[in-house]
């Protein structure tokens, strides 16, 4: 049996800006020096998907690493440190059950798929704006698309769209860890702090009456019964917005991207609806955009080698799958592939993502309706890349097209 602090580990530069710039190559030189595990500047990285699978089988040994990432930024007791310490994602247990079980009949494939034609319609609402432009950077446009729909699901007016957008670009930078981004943070905190408050008054002074009860309705019944108490409720719905904003934004540019240079794929996801979903499964295995992070309760013994307690544990879930020991032909983007080795960019465990179905069906609609109208794409690629720990992606990606001569309707 061996440490992990004795073992010569291969070392990801995952913090810097060229790792960012192209991740794969340096997870598949990790992978050939260890076969599941390296090191950063913040603990270990788990490398291999069945080690992720793995080790997270044994999440009830680990526990959430915000209150680690508020105490690296020094922002103990702000409103951006205290949001994090308070969010989903850092509950635990009985707690975090308790709101996961409130929101669960929400987040259904079923709920997910009932929303489908609100996000054709978004989507469709959007292109009819943007089009006319000729040129336009393709992640801004992307980044309407999610908040829009959220807005429209919660019953709050597009006005605020463009308020929000600039708190989320913010917040979606929290682990980075790059404590040039604080203030920006601490501010968009602030925004969406100010905007759920005057959501839930709003609609507590204003009940829709005689309507089928949207997301919102849900949740104030949640909170009128006792399910969650009003700091939740507002946290709750401030979560929504952030875990959905970029990881669906990057989500959907980095699959318009992987088409730009396959024409025929890109025709194909216009004329054809199940194929579009194809090609967004294929992009979740090729690239996906998120990391899990947890730190170890006690030392966990895997395949010879023991993690040590306190250990900083870092599973970036969308390398896991573009690996030949799981995707014959990894590199090859291909959406008729066969996929019994499951992507997992939407994490694992307890905290799986609850919004997974309708990111899925929101990156669907979105993608086929783009392919729809927006034709002949060119880019001269992407401006930049998002942070590799944070939430990851493309850095602005501007793009010229022809006008596509169909109509809306699908
Ligand atoms: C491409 C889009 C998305 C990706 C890749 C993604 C990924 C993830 C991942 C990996 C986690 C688990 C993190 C962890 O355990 O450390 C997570 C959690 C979560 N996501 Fe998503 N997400 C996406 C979209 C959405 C959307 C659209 C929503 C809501 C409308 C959402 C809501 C949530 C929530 C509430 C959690 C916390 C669940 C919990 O703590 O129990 N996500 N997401």
């Amino acid at each position: 049996m061996q440490r992990g602090a004795e073992l010569e580990l291969p070392y990801l530069t995952m913090e810097e800006d060229a790792f960012a710039a192209n991740p794969f190559p340096h997870f598949a030189r990790a992978r050939a020096q260890h076969p599941w595990l390296a090191r950063w500047v913040l603990g270990y990285v788990v490398t291999d998907y069945k080690a992720v699978r793995d080790l997270f089988v044994q999440e009830h040994r680990m526990r959430m690493m915000y209150d680690s990432i508020v105490e690296i930024m020094q922002a103990k007791g702000t409103r951006w440190g205290d949001f994090q310490q308070r969010h989903m994602l850092s509950m635990m247990d009985e707690n975090h059950k308790r709101i996961r079980d409130v929101l669960a009949p929400s987040f259904t494939p079923r709920a997910a798929n009932r929303n489908r034609g609100l996000m054709q319609e978004v989507v469709n609402d959007l292109l009819d704006e943007w089009l006319p432009k000729g040129a336009f950077d393709f992640e801004e446009f992307a980044s309407y698309f999610p908040i829009t729909v959220m807005c429209r699901l919660i019953g709050a007016s597009p006005d605020v769209i463009p308020n929000l957008r600039a708190a989320m670009e913010a917040i979606g930078l929290s682990t980075s860890m790059d404590p040039r981004w604080l203030p920006a943070m601490q501010e968009g905190v602030v925004t969406m702090e100010i905007f759920v408050d005057g959501l839930i008054a709003g609609r507590r002074a204003a009940p829709r009456i005689g309507e089928e009860p949207d997301l919102l309705d849900l949740l104030l019944q949640a909170n009128a019964s006792g399910g969650m108490t009003d700091r939740e409720l507002a946290d709750v719905l401030i979560f929504l917005f952030v875990a959905g904003y970029d990881t669906s934004k990057n989500m959907l540019t980095l699959t318009f991207w992987e088409l730009l240079d396959r024409p025929d794929m890109y025709r194909r996801a216009g004329e054809d609806h199940d194929y579009a979903g194809k090609v967004v499964a294929e992009t979740f295995r090729f690239h996906s955009t998120t990391s899990s992070q947890r730190i170890l309760n006690e030392d966990i013994e895997y395949r010879g080698v023991v993690l040590e307690k306190d250990a900083i544990v870092w599973f970036p879930l969308s390398v896991a799958t573009r690996d030949e020991r799981y995707a014959a032909n990894a590199e090859n983007f291909n959406p008729e592939r066969d996929r019994s080795n499951r992507h997992i960019g939407f994490g694992l465990g307890a905290h799986i993502c609850l919004g997974q179905y309708i990111a899925q069906a929101q990156i669907h609609e979105g993608l086929h309706a783009i392919c729809r109208r927006i034709a002949n794409p060119r880019s001269p690629g992407p401006q930049g890349y998002r942070p590799f720990p944070g939430t990851w992606g493309l850095r602005g990606l501007p793009i010229a097209f022809d006008q596509a001569e169909t109509s809306k309707g699908s």
